[in-house]
C-alpha cells in the first residue's frame, strides 16, 4: 500500500543558507493491514515523515506511491482529496472543539462531504464505539473528559471517514501507562479486526511492541527495520 523510496526533505528557513536535511533518503514498503510503529530520537525526522506519508506536505525528493497512486507530484488540491478518502490522523496535541459534544467533535471530518446529519451522527456513533468508548460520555463535552477518552475521542475522529491508513503521532505520549495500554489496545483492534493499515510514532519501547514491525530512525535516515516476534496482545478491550 506505501511504497516510498530515496524520500529526502529539505527545510528552507527563509534563507536558502540554513537550509536543514530533515530526511536524508529514506525508503521502505508498507503492506496492506500491516501495524508499523516509528522510533527514533528527538528531532530525527520522524514527524517529518509522517507529514509526507499523510499527504500533508510533499517530499522534496524520491517517490511516494500509495496504493499504487504516485503521491509525490500531485498538487495541494489532489493531497486533500487523498487525506479525506484514505487517511485518519491521531495528533499527539488532540484539538478537540471546547463546548462541544463528543458526538459532535466527531461528526464534524463528514460535514464538509455533504452528508445528512442522521447519517453523520450514526457514523460518529459507530467510530466512537470502534475507538472503544463509553457511550455515556458521547454527550459530554471536551472539557469534561480524562485525557484517555479525550484520546479515544481523537481516534474516532480519525476512524469516521474510513481511512484505510490510519497515522499517529505519539498518541500515547501524554497518558500514564495505564491509560497508553488502553490507547493502544484501540489501535491493535482496528489492525486486527478492522484489518486497518497502522503507522504510529512512539518513543516508548513498550509500546512499539504492540506493532508487528519497527522502524527506527536517526538522523534523518532509515537505520533499522525489525519485525517485533514476540508481540504484545492487550486483551479485553
Ligand atoms: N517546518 C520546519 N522548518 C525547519 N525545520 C524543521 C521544520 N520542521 C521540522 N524541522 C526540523 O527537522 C528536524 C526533524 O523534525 P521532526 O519534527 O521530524 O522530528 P521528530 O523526529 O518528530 O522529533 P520529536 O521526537 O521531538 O517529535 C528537526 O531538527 C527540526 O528542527
Ligand atoms: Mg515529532
Amino acid at each position: 500500500m506505501i511504497e516510498i523510496k530515496n524520500i529526502t526533505k529539505t527545510y528552507n528557513s527563509g534563507d536558502i543558507s540554513v537550509s536543514f536535511q530533515a530526511l536524508k533518503g529514506v525508503s521502505f514498503t508498507i503492506k496492506d493491514g500491516e501495524f508499523v510503529a516509528i522510533m527514533g530520537p528527538s528531532g530525527s525526522g520522524k514527524s517529518t515523515l509522517m507529514h509526507i506519508l499523510g499527504a500533508l506536505d510533499s517530499p522534496t525528493s524520491g517517490t511516494y506511491f500509495l496504493d499504487g497512486k504516485d503521491v509525490s507530484t500531485l498538487s495541494d488540491d489532489e493531497l486533500a482529496d487523498i487525506r479525506k478518502d484514505k487517511i485518519g490522523f491521531v495528533f499527539q496535541s488532540f484539538n478537540l472543539l471546547p463546548r462541544t459534544t463528543v458526538l459532535r467533535n466527531v461528526m464534524l471530518p463528514l460535514v464538509y462531504d455533504g452528508i445528512e446529519v442522521n447519517e453523520r451522527e450514526k457514523r460518529a456513533k459507530e467510530a466512537l464505539i470502534a475507538a472503544g468508548l463509553d457511550e455515556a460520555h458521547f454527550t459530554h463535552l471536551s472539557n469534561q473528559l480524562s485525557g484517555g477518552q479525550i484520546q479515544r475521542v481523537a481516534i474516532a475522529r480519525a476512524l469516521v471517514n474510513n481511512p484505510s491508513l490510519i497515522l499517529a503521532d505519539e498518541p500515547t505520549g501524554n497518558l500514564d501507562s495505564r491509560t497508553g495500554e488502553v490507547v493502544l489496545g484501540t489501535f491493535q483492534k482496528l489492525n486486527k479486526e478492522f484489518g486497518r493499515t497502522i503507522v504510529l510514532i512512539t518513543h516508548e519501547p513498550e509500546i512499539a511492541e504492540h506493532a508487528d514491525r519497527i522502524l527506527f530512525i536517526k538522523d534523518g535516515l532509515l537505520i533499522e527495520d525489525k519485525t517485533t516476534h514476540q508481540k504484545r496482545i492487550i486483551k479485553n478491550i
